[in-house]
């Protein structure tokens, strides 16, 4: 069937804005609602109590997913996970045990180097799952599990609804295998569920700081580099929202965990480099500040992406606060990806590059 624009310029900003409806599609998918329970729509071949270790592997945003992910499997089910990037993953003849699970994730479900990494993982003995957008692809049909991400088709080429759908998916199975192992209680899943249940709300209201965004993107768009800086869950969330502006606006960017910054990036910080830093008002989050302290006393421009309680409580001078919504500090990348998302595709409209094809880059990459 044909999909189109609506009203919108860019197939990206169409699909930027339909996540509330299909993260709630996804999550009427993996949840019973009324009971406030995280509900599988599909049983599932094995024990989590029998596995000792996921393997998570994927390519480009759907990796970064993955790493989100890993941080929830760690968290909920004490379930050690290791993210690999397909390329690696299918060559580095990782010691994999038989029985483990490993989970594949991928929009298009024909990426050639993930559906690699899939059939080694099915010939070492382990249980194969995929998080696919597509339910009629090769990795969906060659997987012992299939968990569809209910996105619709996405068109542009950066990746950002099947992001937040890969997201959903990965939480609600993060939680069931942490009522499996029993590291969550019954009043802890409908603590997690009941936070899953509010996202498209606050992902609507996260929609709403666009104009300010917007106007933020005319002054990314005279840098030449983008430093991005998260820590916990919102570190993979940095990659992705430095990928993103790289990918379609074609500015350097470059994501970093806050506590690295030490270690390296900061050599880069003049008054030309701003730093988006993502930091909600959670456990790390004054580690962050003490980060973008750091930061600002090189004359670094920062633009703060955080709550109402942290921008209250961050004790620096930045140039831009975007305040997202109050919620569970546990499902924040989800609200948070929204304006990373608005700020790549704002900057990448003034510098006038083809938002939905850029340059060089695939929507599928079936070729190594
Ligand atoms: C390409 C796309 C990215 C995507 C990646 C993985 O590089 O441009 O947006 O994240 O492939 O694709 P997949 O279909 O496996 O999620």
């Amino acid at each position: 069937f044909v999909v189109d624009k609506a009203n919108y310029r860019h197939f990206m900003a169409k699909e930027i804005h339909e996540q509330p409806e299909v993260v709630g599609h996804t999550l009427a998918r993996y949840l019973d609602m009324g009971a406030e329970r995280v509900a599988l729509p599909a049983k599932l071949p094995f024990d989590f109590n029998d596995i000792q270790r996921i393997s998570i592997t994927a390519c480009g945003t759907a990796n970064y997913a993955g790493y989100i992910g890993k941080y929830w499997f760690e968290r909920f089910a004490r379930l050690p996970v290791e993210i690999d990037i397909a390329s690696e993953f299918r060559y580095r003849e990782a010691p994999l045990r038989k029985g483990d699970l490993a989970i594949f994730i991928s929009q298009s479900g024909e990426t050639a180097d993930t559906l690699a990494a899939l059939r080694y993982a099915k010939e070492q003995g382990l249980h194969t799952l995929s998080v696919v957008n597509v339910p009629t692809s090769t990795i969906a049909r060659e997987s012992e599990i299939v968990m569809p991400t209910l996105a619709g088709p996405e068109i542009g080429v950066a990746s950002t609804k099947a992001f937040t759908c890969q997201l959903t998916v990965l939480a609600a199975l993060a939680v069931a295998a942490g009522r499996a192992r029993g590291e969550l209680s019954e009043q802890d899943e409908t603590r997690l569920v009941h936070g899953l249940i509010e996202l498209p709300r606050l992902m609507a209201a996260a929609l709403a700081t666009e104009h300010q965004v917007e106007r933020l993107a005319r002054d990314i768009a005279k840098s030449q580099d983008v430093l991005y800086l998260g820590r916990g869950t919102s570190y993979p969330l940095a990659l992705e929202g430095a990928l993103k502006l790289k990918e379609i606006s074609y500015i350097h960017a470059e994501g970093y965990a806050a506590g690295e910054l030490k270690h390296g990036p900061i050599a880069l910080i003049d008054e030309k480099m701003p730093v988006v830093v993502i930091a909600p008002y959670d456990r790390v989050f004054e580690k962050t500040v003490s980060n973008m302290q750091e930061v600002a006393a090189r004359g670094g421009r920062i633009i703060l992406i955080t709550d109402a309680k942290g921008a209250e409580e961050a004790t620096v001078e930045s140039l831009v606060t975007i305040v997202m919504p109050d919620m569970d500090a546990a499902f924040t990348p989800l609200v948070y990806a929204i304006p990373a998302q608005l700020l790549a595709y704002h900057t990448a409209v003034v510098m006038g590059t083809d938002v939905d094809q850029p340059r060089n880059l695939a929507k599928s990459v079936t070729v190594e």
